[in-house]
């Protein structure tokens, strides 16, 4: 594996199954992880705001026995005072043994590693990707629907600047998924070079598209929700013609299959109703949760401990 996880080819599917395995065995037998950290100092450097990425890393980092330094704001750090993310890396360096960084800037974690002797983490880049969003959806998916494989998704919403959506597309295609659904507005449709990549890549893969979620929605068996994310629109407008697009309540879960799931990477605004959040089927509040144990794995293979110590 190369030194940092920048994006998810970054990982084999080797790799990524050995994560799950872990992630499932921490949640086994936590007390074997409590202290593999111990004496680690975890760097959590967000220039973008968060609540499930960021915290589930540190408690990730707490759970293993590590120590977190960091920001959940950059105005609060030397960038505001016009540091470049080069010399913050550099320095940062000095004081940490991995560091999770979010940036606004597509590619910036990239760069960062290329300043970093230490394992860089990307959190999230920009509408680029989210590769340990994607690590989560997987153990999350390995869980409830046994297998990676041979599965329809549909991913719904913001497919144009979703990060989540790009790098869960593409490392589901890795694992012989059989069709991908798009559902979106024409405006925020997947861009043509990550549908042309996979074309080429996996043609014995079905991708259709498709405007609402409820003509597909029988024949899908992992809905993949997202939300219309405002912060990525350059005029308001836009955003608020789209905002409503979506909205996957209990009559649309009615025509949903009994085994189908409900995921979404969160936060949710207006395009999962609440009145279905009991329903069996939607597990976007557990797929949060099981971003822990993932990220609990992650550090561990990183930091080459525990099971990775001989790797
Ligand atoms: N899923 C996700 O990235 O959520 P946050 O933006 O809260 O980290």
């Amino acid at each position: 594996m190369s030194k940092h996880l920048i994006e998810p080819n970054d990982l084999s599917n080797e790799e990524i199954l050995k994560l799950i395995e872990v992630g499932k065995e921490i949640q086994v037998n936590p007390k074997k992880y409590n202290q593999l950290c111990s004496g680690k100092i975890l760097a959590s450097l967000f220039f973008e705001p968060s609540t499930r990425t960021k915290f589930s890393f540190d408690a990730a980092m707490i759970r293993l026995g590590g120590h977190i330094i960091g920001f959940a704001d950059a105005n609060t750090s030397s960038a505001k005072k016009g540091e470049s993310l080069a010399d913050t890396i550099r320095v940062m360096n000095f004081y940490s043994d991995i560091i999770v960084m979010r940036h606004p800037k597509e590619g910036a974690p990239k760069l960062a590693s290329e300043y970093s002797n230490v394992p860089i983490i990307n959190a999230g880049d920009g509408g680029h990707n989210h590769p340990t969003q994607t690590l989560t959806d997987l153990l999350t998916i390995s869980k409830y629907k046994k297998t990676l494989e041979n599965h329809t998704i549909a991913l719904v919403g913001d497919l144009k600047y979703g990060r989540t959506v790009h790098s869960l597309i593409k490392t589901l295609a890795k694992f012989n998924s059989k069709k991908f659904i798009l559902v979106s507005p024409d405006e925020l449709k997947l861009p043509s070079f990550i549908i042309d990549y996979l074309k080429v890549n996996y043609p014995e893969i079905e991708i259709a598209e498709a405007r609402y979620l409820e003509d597909v929605i029988e024949e899908v068996d992992i809905i993949y929700m997202t939300r219309i994310q405002k912060e990525r629109f350059f005029n308001e407008g836009d955003y608020i013609k789209l905002k409503n697009s979506f909205l996957l309540n209990k009559e649309k879960m009615k025509k949903a299959k009994k085994d189908a799931i409900v995921m979404h990477p969160l936060p949710r605004v207006n395009e999962i109703s609440y009145e279905i959040d009991d329903d069996p089927r939607c597990v976007y509040f557990d797929q949060s949760n099981q971003g822990v144990f993932i990220r609990m794995a992650l550090i561990t293979k990183m930091l080459e401990v525990g099971d990775y110590a001989s790797c």
